[in-house]
This record gives C-alpha cells, sequence and structure tokens, in this order.
C-alpha cells in the first residue's frame, strides 16, 4: 500500500496502458481522478472527462482535481497518440494533433501542477515517452519527435523543480500491447493477435510487454523508493532495443 492518503491525476486512463495503471494505484490505496474523452467505464474517485487538445481544459484539470479531492501528489502524463509515416506523409493536421496530445498538453499540465505541488510540499510526476523518444524508429518522425519533447521536457523539469520536492521521471515503452499497437497493425490490414505473436518472438525476454509491465515502473517512479530519481528516462524493453 504504498500509496495511501495519495491523489493521482492520470491522462489517457480509459486507453491500455491508463486502465491498469489506475487500477494499479488504486490497489495501492492511492485515490484517483481520471481523465480521457470518455471515462465513464472506469471505476475512479473523480472523473473528468475532455479533449487534452483543449488549451483551457489542460490549464484548469490539476486545480479542478484539488478541489474536488483536496490535493495532488501524483501526476501519470500517459495518454498519446500515434501517427505513422514518413515526413510527406503527414499532414498540418496530424503534425497539430502529435504535438497537441503528446507535448502541449503534458506541459500544460505540468505547469499548472507544479505550483499546487509546491504548496503541498512536494510530488511525483511521470511521463510516458517511449523508448523512440530516446533513438528514432524509422518511419514516425511526428511520434518520434513528439516522444524526444516529453523526454527533454522530463529532464528539464527534474532539475528545475527537484528543489521543491517534485520528482520528475519518464517511462520508455518499447512495444506494448495495447489498443494503440494493435490498431495500428488492424489498419494496416494484418491480425493483430498473429502480428503480436511475431512481435512477441522479436524481443529477447519472449513477448512485447503487457500494460503491467509498464504501470508497475510507472508505480515505482511515482513512489518513494524512487525518491533520489529526478529527471530520469527508465527504457522498459524486454532487452530490445530500437534497431
Ligand atoms: N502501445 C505501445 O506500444 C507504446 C509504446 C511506447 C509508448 N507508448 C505510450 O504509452 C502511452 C499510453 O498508450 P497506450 O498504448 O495505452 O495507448 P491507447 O491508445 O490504448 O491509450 C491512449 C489513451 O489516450 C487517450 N487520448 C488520446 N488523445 C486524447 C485527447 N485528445 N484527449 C483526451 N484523451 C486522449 C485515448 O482516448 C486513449 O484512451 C502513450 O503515451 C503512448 O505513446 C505506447
Amino acid at each position: 500500500m504504498r500509496f495511501t492518503g495519495k491523489k493521482a491525476l492520470v491522462t489517457g486512463a480509459a486507453g491500455g496502458i491508463g486502465q491498469t495503471l489506475v487500477r494499479m494505484l488504486q490497489a495501492e490505496g492511492a485515490q484517483v481522478a481520471v481523465t480521457d474523452r470518455d471515462t465513464s467505464a472506469i471505476t475512479a474517485q473523480a472523473h473528468f472527462d475532455g479533449d487534452l487538445l483543449d488549451t483551457g481544459f489542460c490549464d484548469a484539470l490539476p486545480g479542478q482535481v484539488v478541489a474536488e479531492m483536496g490535493g495532488l501528489d501524483i501526476l501519470c502524463n500517459n495518454a498519446g497518440v500515434i501517427t505513422r509515416g514518413d515526413i510527406t506523409a503527414t499532414s498540418d493536421e496530424d503534425y497539430a494533433l502529435t504535438m497537441g496530445v503528446n507535448v502541449e498538453a503534458p506541459f500544460r499540465l505540468c505547469r499548472a501542477a507544479i505550483p499546487l505541488m509546491a504548496e503541498n510540499g512536494g510530488g511525483a510526476i511521470v511521463n510516458t515517452s517511449s523508448c523512440w523518444g530516446l533513438r528514432p524508429g524509422s518511419n514516425h518522425p511526428l511520434y518520434v519527435m513528439s516522444k524526444a519533447a516529453i523526454a527533454s521536457l522530463t529532464q528539464c523539469l527534474g532539475r528545475d523543480h527537484a528543489h521543491q520536492g517534485i520528482r520528475v521521471n519518464a517511462v520508455c515503452p518499447n512495444e506494448v500491447n495495447t489498443p494503440m499497437l494493435r490498431t495500428g497493425f488492424a489498419i494496416r490490414g494484418f491480425d493483430p493477435d498473429e502480428a503480436v505473436a511475431k512481435l512477441n518472438a522479436s524481443v529477447p525476454i519472449g513477448h512485447i510487454a503487457e500494460p503491467d509491465e509498464i504501470a508497475d515502473v510507472i508505480l515505482f517512479l511515482a513512489s518513494d523508493a524512487a525518491r533520489y530519481m529526478c529527471g530520469a528516462l527508465v527504457e522498459v524493453n524486454g532487452g530490445k532495443p530500437v534497431t
């Protein structure tokens, strides 16, 4: 019960990693506020449905969580979108969507949450980057640059706000078995189960990550066990590097 009495906000709470993360935080005692476009199917202590592309929504959200739950100790910037294709295949809309959800929303949420955490003596922010934020994979320049940006933001904030007792770190997964990955296969005409089985064979540990294998690392980074970690980018890849 590492999070008894702690109040957390999870973005992308209706997604593959998000739903698991919410359950695991609650199982260890946290009160969790969830946000996504539709959180009605999720058991949580507070629900904030909205669009992370709405800048006013992001700016106000941490304050609303404090008003409703009485505090904010942990912020998990987990929501994300993936845009595929080389640069010539990406539109202005792809750019605005990818940078808006993956970079601007966490930027705004961190900017609003940090003063509230500081007032309360500290807190932990865990961003979700990607191993592609550390080394680029091919043909996804928008996604890769957005994940590099959130990795860089994590390092900056980890350094700048440690003195306030606020730790900012990021998890950098390789492939995870979630709707983001599976719908990508389906869009490209592959059977998701067959494609995942093939992908499993490419990972030294024997399988791509399940959501709990990423959420466990997020919980660690949010917990007191990581109390000396500030600005760390933790790659979680089952032994599979980006090639
Ligand atoms: N699945 C992978 O292989 C993988 C690998 C590395 C990193 N990641 C990262 O992990 C995080 C979680 O991804 P996932 O695999 O669970 O994906 P997912 O698609 O299952 O979940 C993402 C969630 O974000 C929400 N979201 C997206 N745009 C939004 C918006 N404008 N407003 C509100 N909510 C919005 C979606 O509704 C969805 O519930 C993402 O940041 C992703 O980039 C995933």
